[in-house]
């Protein structure tokens, strides 16, 4: 049995490990969201999540109580205006999941698809938007966390900015700790999450728009809870639409101060990189490669690992998690074939030698 507040060390992608100071503001005082008390940390929160990466335009965000799926689903069925209006580039889970979200919505997507282990295909995407006119949106996965790769959103920006065409991004395992060029990409909107480089807990996700297009929302979504713009018209007039996830705004308030503290989102992505750069070498120790070859293709913010043809996942993942130490299996098509090492959250030196010592071992037990 697990004794309580014990020290888990996860390396998976979200949630993850939460600093002392992140985990005591959840026991602030009881508190009501019809409160002016409520209302002000709302603000606070939501502009602080304008201000993570700089930028001239003025944004607004919207938060929701939900996970990082909410947010996704509620930013492309609220903004994708109809059938074959929006293009999707999807080279794993959660790119597919994109396509089935708008299906749900009766907005159904032109598709281009990619193997999981390869990048988007930008000919095919060109192509795309060369024969479909009526495709307003291009939307992508920023860091698909299936593979660990790291789309070229710059690269998709040229040509969505070549062709006249604006961007819906997945940024929720990418927010707070890879780039994202507000100013230069075409964009419309960003979906991102509480706990995961933002190092908050589930609960709260949030949809940043700019102001220009936050001005022209009108409730369109087929869900009235995800519906971008009777959230967001509740909150900029002081309170949320719905009873929120209090707790975990208390939490993304603190994280966030923490992550002004540590010097915002690049300081974030460059201990993301030493820490990633130090378990792929670690692991080569041991000969257990990377999915994907070239290191530039990877984010900061996880790997994805070749499973050794003498072992599975379970003979790697169950010695770690007696030793209090969470790895990810892969997904679907990929379960036998990866496991995920993510290095988000509040980990220090002896977690990683714990981590290096017990893999070490479980491949050669
Ligand atoms: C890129 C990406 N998008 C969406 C999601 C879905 O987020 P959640 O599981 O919080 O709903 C995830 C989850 O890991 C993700 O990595």
């Amino acid at each position: 049995m697990s004794v309580p507040n014990e020290r888990f060390v996860l390396l998976n992608p979200g949630p993850v490990t939460l600093t002392d100071t992140v985990r005591d503001s959840l026991t602030q005082r009881d508190m009501c969201h019809r409160e002016s008390a409520f209302s002000d940390l709302m603000r606070d929160v939501r502009g602080q999540l304008c201000h993570i990466y700089d930028s001239e335009q003025a944004w607004t965000s919207v938060l929701l109580t939900g996970s990082g799926t909410a947010a996704v689903e509620s930013m492309v069925s609220s903004l994708v205006s109809g059938e074959r209006t929006a293009l999707v580039a999807a080279n794993g889970v959660y790119g597919e999941r994109i396509e089935s979200m708008l299906k749900h919505a009766g907005k159904c997507p032109v598709m281009v698809r990619s193997e999981w282990a390869d990048p988007i295909d930008f000919d095919a995407v060109e192509a795309k938007l060369q024969q479909e006119s009526s495709i307003k949106h291009v939307i992508a996965v920023h860091h698909e966390t299936t593979t660990g790769r790291l789309n070229d959103l710059g690269r998709l920006a040229e040509l969505c900015t070549r062709y006249g065409k604006r961007m819906l991004i997945d940024g929720v395992s990418s927010f707070g700790g890879e780039k994202l060029d507000l100013d230069h990409w075409p964009i419309d909107g960003i979906a991102a999450t509480a706990n995961k480089c933002l190092h908050g807990i589930p609960g709260i996700a949030f949809v940043l728009v700019p102001r220009t297009v936050s001005e022209k929302m009108r409730p369109s979504a087929s869900s009235l809870y995800l519906d971008l713009a009777t959230n967001h018209s509740a909150q900029e007039k002081g309170y949320p639409a719905f009873t929120p996830a209090i707790q975990s705004l208390y939490a993304l308030k603190q994280a966030l101060i923490e992550l002004e503290a540590a010097g915002g989102w690049q300081q974030r992505h460059q201990l993301y990189c030493q820490r990633s750069t130090k378990v792929a070498a670690a692991l080569e120790e041991i000969e257990i490669q990377p999915l994907l070859v070239n290191a530039t293709d990877r984010s900061s913010v996880l790997t994805a690992y070749r499973l050794p043809r003498d072992c599975d996942y379970d003979s790697l993942s169950q010695p770690l998690i007696e030793n209090r130490i969470v790895i990810y299996a892969g997904q679907k098509e990929l379960e036998r074939i990866i496991f995920r090492v993510a290095v988000m959250g509040d980990l220090r030196e002896d977690d990683f030698e714990r981590f290096f010592q017990t893999i070490g071992e479980a491949r050669r037990s």
